[in-house]
């Protein structure tokens, strides 16, 4: 049998038909009720998590950092700051985890690392032209207040700050994409890719299934960090400037990567950050890269049939043009919760509802962010509680995404966020707001008619139709925009996923209606704000 016809034979990888829960630590649980989440509540809480119906685990970061920007920057790549916990925590942790059937991916964060990181302090001291200062971008400036170039940081400001501000001798900048306590790795010299395979290895060695890569496209800048031609940020996104980032080099890491990952069995997977459009992102998913990118242009949509569509069916001749599945996410702890983004209220309530089931529908993995199954709507966190690096530098204000989880009605324990004994229990590290109880876990767990409930049922009929084989490997989208506005992506011959996206009932195309968002009113018409699952013919 040649190789290709023994590829086709092995069953798909797991991850090809996953649901990936992602977890914040600070604000998921909190087992020593210092106010802030860590590993002992989240391990706690894994019988919660398995009893959604997902596949793993997405940890955003927990290693050792002195929390700038929330653990996105790193001093120990290869350990777990106190805040949450030990090592040997979290290797009971995933040991716990793999017991109940979920997989634990980590975030790995190899733009930058945290300005307390032993190398860049080692490279503070070593001085100009030193190999110290190589494993970054130290540059000198042209003289006075002046920057090398132009680029403007992501969270706002310039991208560049001074060295040694008080030495005259020392002219040195050095670049930072995100805030000044984040300093970019430079990817030119070889040691910087050294090093990330031991940080790789590390976690694959002790079991973890597989890692998030923070900022993917951008570990490489044009070479000679040319000015940018165009103000904003250099890699923010759908706005950003391939001229700068999302260079060439960058995939020669991916491709080393997966070699790295498929020399463990099972295989790991790599899943990116990969903040471009669709036909740019999907280069960093082709058969020799990492197996998933979440798809940007997805993530942030507003409640608009007609641009679900068009990402949609940009995607879909993405994964045409490079065999690359779109790997669906509408939440994340970077960006406002869909009740809000929708139309907040019980509308925008509504709208997530629906949007939900729309996302487990469709052709690919697809990640819930935690909250998403209660509905939770961003919290508007008053200005003297923010920590959000980006908001203090004049960007967005994440943190209301952020705030820890309601588990109980009743407000005690930081609404049961706090496991640890009542008498010694802090605030959260984020105020929750009054009546947060009325999203709560306890209280969803009893209503038939809750998000939760709904996402578990969605997760439930998911799990059927890959069984059945309803849902394969192979499935496309084809998305179109009804009369009526009627949203449609058919997922193959049998299946389709309809959205009621305009202000009157609409009919449904003819079939089975699976799972709808709300219970049908009439028989084949899908209410406004409301989403369904048709099983056809
Ligand atoms: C990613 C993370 C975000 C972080 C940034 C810098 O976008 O998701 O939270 O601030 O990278 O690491």
């Amino acid at each position: 049998m040649s190789v290709s016809e023994e590829a086709a034979l092995a069953p798909a990888p797991w991850w090809e038909s996953a649901v990936i829960y992602q977890v914040y630590p600070r604000s998921f649980a909190d087992g020593d009720g210092d106010g802030v989440g860590d590993l002992a509540g989240l391990t706690a809480r894994l019988p919660y998590i398995a009893s959604l119906g997902v596949d793993g685990i997405w940890m955003t970061p927990f290693q050792p950092s002195p929390q700038v920007d929330q653990g996105y920057d790193v001093t120990d790549y290869c350990g777990v700051d106190p805040l949450f916990g030990t090592l040997e925590e979290f290797e009971s942790l995933l040991e716990q985890a793999h017991s109940l059937g979920l997989r634990i991916l980590l975030d790995v964060v190899p733009n930058h690392c945290s300005s307390e990181h032993p190398l860049f302090q080692a490279a503070l001291a070593a001085g100009p032209g030193s190999p110290e200062r190589d494993m970054f971008h130290f540059v000198a400036g042209p003289g006075g207040d002046v920057p090398p170039n132009n680029w403007q940081s992501v969270f706002g400001g310039r991208a560049w700050s001074r060295a040694n501000p008080s030495s005259e001798a020392d002219t040195d900048w050095y670049l930072h994409l995100f805030s000044p306590a984040q300093p970019d790795w430079n990817w030119r010299n070889p040691a910087v890719g050294d090093y990330f395979d031991g940080v790789l290895r590390f976690w694959f060695d002790k079991g973890v299934d597989g890692l998030r890569i923070d900022v993917a496209h951008a570990l490489f800048k044009a070479e000679g960090l040319p000015d940018s031609p165009s103000e904003g940020g250099v890699v923010d996104g759908l706005r950003s400037n391939p001229q700068v980032s999302d260079q060439e080099d960058v995939h020669e890491v991916y491709r080393r990567w997966r070699t790295l990952a498929e020399n463990y069995e099972p295989h790991r997977l790599l899943v990116g950050e990969v903040n471009l459009e669709p036909a740019r992102a999907a280069r960093y998913t082709r058969s020799d890269e990492m197996q998933q990118a979440f798809a940007f242009a997805f993530v942030k949509l507003g409640w608009d049939p007609g641009a679900w569509a068009a990402v949609g069916n940009e995607l879909e001749a993405a994964r045409l043009l490079h065999g690359a599945t779109p790997t669906w996410a509408l939440e994340n702890h970077d960006i406002v919760r869909t009740a809000t983004r929708f139309g907040g209220g019980e509308l925008g309530a509504h709208r997530a509802r629906a949007a939900l089931v729309a996302l487990l529908g469709l052709p690919g993995p697809a990640y819930l962010y935690q909250g998403q199954e209660l509905g939770l709507p961003e919290v508007d966190v008053p200005a003297e509680a923010r920590v959000d690096p980006m908001w203090a530098r004049g960007g967005v204000c994440r943190d209301g995404a952020r705030v820890p989880l309601p588990w109980t009605v009743d407000d005690r324990q930081n609404y049961g966020f706090s496991l640890g004994a009542s008498a010694s229990v802090s605030e959260p590290w984020l105020p929750q707001p009054a009546g947060w109880g009325a999203h709560a876990v306890e209280l969803q767990e009893q209503d038939p008619a809750s998000a939760l409930n709904l996402t578990q049922a969605a997760l439930e009929q998911r799990r059927t139709l890959w069984r059945d084989g309803v849902f394969t490997p192979g499935d496309g989208g084809t998305w179109r925009v009804e009369p009526g506005n009627l949203l449609v992506c058919e997922r193959n011959e049998r299946f389709l996923v309809a959205v009621a996206m305009g202000d009157q009932p609409v009919q449904l195309p003819a079939g089975t209606v699976l799972l709808s968002s709300a219970p049908l009113e009439e028989a084949g018409w899908l209410q406004p704000n409301n989403a369904a699952w048709v099983l056809r013919g």
